[in-house]
């Protein structure tokens, strides 16, 4: 059935990715940082509650507003927690957890649900044991995993993999420990770390697939927009693209590139997304984004697109269903990593509704 017309304007939640870094390095900061338009989810409440039990004081009643009010102790001011720290679903709670608490001097206990409990950990926890933090895992690669921290080395790391929870975790452990950290990637992956550092005073180089950072003084306190969730905006703009007419208008929504990728692909796919820039807050591009219904066409999509459209593929994927030709992803091994393996899930769901597709390893081609 053709979705006839989608028209109107949206405000889409806070960032969670955005919303996650602003909490925890909030809580390292030196005093009272206000989040505006935070993200409030399962995960970022996970976020929330673990740095609780670490003794930071969050506010996230608003008083009728959707802020947050997190107050900093400055870099070292975590506690150890009474019982362990529960991330629920959230992987950049837990690989984030990781990378900071590498620099306290007690145990801290994380555990995840089931979908967490599988994923791996020891992409975070193997560099951040070259640092010298101890790591006791109960089983294989996954939580629940004992991290005991303590005087951290400098690093200088190769990531085999192109993923901003390992590239931050590393850059949350040099913050906390105080030791120099450089990073590099296969491919570019999110710089919301990065950028954030570089606005509060810290001497972070960012390069195209590298990172260096040299922690300095304290983290000052600060007061922000959460700019809006491109991942959550992605399925109105996919729903717009399908679309036979109307316009839909998506507000105040991040535009940092390396979350972008959706927005090119469909541009290349023949939609017509218009950018109308309002600003930024704390080094992240803010915009209006309008979305036209076009003709659609499958384009190819290389490895080095893949990280800025992580999240977005599922969506994307039931796009390139409807437009004329093949639409191949390529580099997509990342997805069967994810809360669940969204490349075999996708695959297998979409052959259900009648879409032909096939996938390997580490690519996925959708006949349109
Ligand atoms: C995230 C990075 C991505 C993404 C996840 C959030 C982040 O993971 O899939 O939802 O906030 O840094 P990887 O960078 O590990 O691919």
């Amino acid at each position: 059935m053709p979705i006839l017309k989608i028209s109107g304007n949206v405000r889409p939640p806070g960032d969670k990715s955005i919303t996650h870094r602003l909490l925890l390095i909030g809580a390292l900061s030196q005093g009272r940082c206000i989040l505006r338009h935070a993200l409030r989810s399962e995960d970022s409440q996970a976020m929330t509650s673990a740095l609780r039990s670490l003794g930071i004081e969050i506010d996230d009643e608003g008083g009728g507003s959707d802020h947050v009010i997190v107050n900093g102790k400055g870099l070292q001011g975590l506690r150890k927690a009474s019982a362990a720290l529960d991330c629920g679903n959230s992987g950049t709670t837990a690989r984030f957890l990781l990378g900071a608490l590498a620099a306290y001097p007690f145990e801290s206990r994380i555990v995840g649900d089931r979908s967490l409990s599988g994923r791996p950990m020891k992409r975070v926890t193997d560099p951040l044991t070259l640092m010298g933090a101890k790591f006791c895992y109960e089983r294989n690669d996954g939580l629940p995993v004992i991290v005991k921290g303590g005087r951290l080395a400098a690093l200088n790391y190769g990531s085999p993999v192109a993923s901003a929870q390992i590239k931050s975790a590393l850059i949350l452990a040099g913050l906390a420990g105080g030791v120099e950290v450089a990073v590099e990637e296969p491919e570019r992956s999110r710089d919301h770390t990065e950028r954030l550092l570089a606005e509060l005073g810290q001497d972070i180089q960012i390069q195209p697939r590298s990172v260096r950072f040299r922690p300095g003084a304290e983290v000052p306190e600060f007061d922000a927009e959460v700019p809006g969730d491109m991942s959550a905006a992605a399925f109105l703009i996919a729903a717009a693209a399908l679309a036979e007419s109307g316009e839909l208008v998506l507000e105040r929504v991040g535009v940092n590139p390396t979350r972008t990728g959706l927005v090119r692909v469909l541009g290349s796919m023949g939609c017509q997304i218009e950018i109308a820039e309002l600003g930024s807050a704390l080094g992240e591009p803010i915009a209006n984004l309008s979305v036209k219904a076009g003709e659609l066409r499958g384009v190819n999509i290389s490895p080095s697109d893949i990280p800025s459209l992580i999240d977005e593929i599922p969506v994307l994927a039931v796009v390139a269903a409807r437009a004329h030709g093949t639409t191949t992803f390529n580099g997509v091994g990342e997805l069967a990593f994810k809360e669940s393996n969204r490349l075999e899930l996708l695959g297998d769901n979409l052959r259900r509704i009648g879409v032909r597709v096939d996938w390997s390893d580490d690519s996925l081609i959708v006949h349109g």
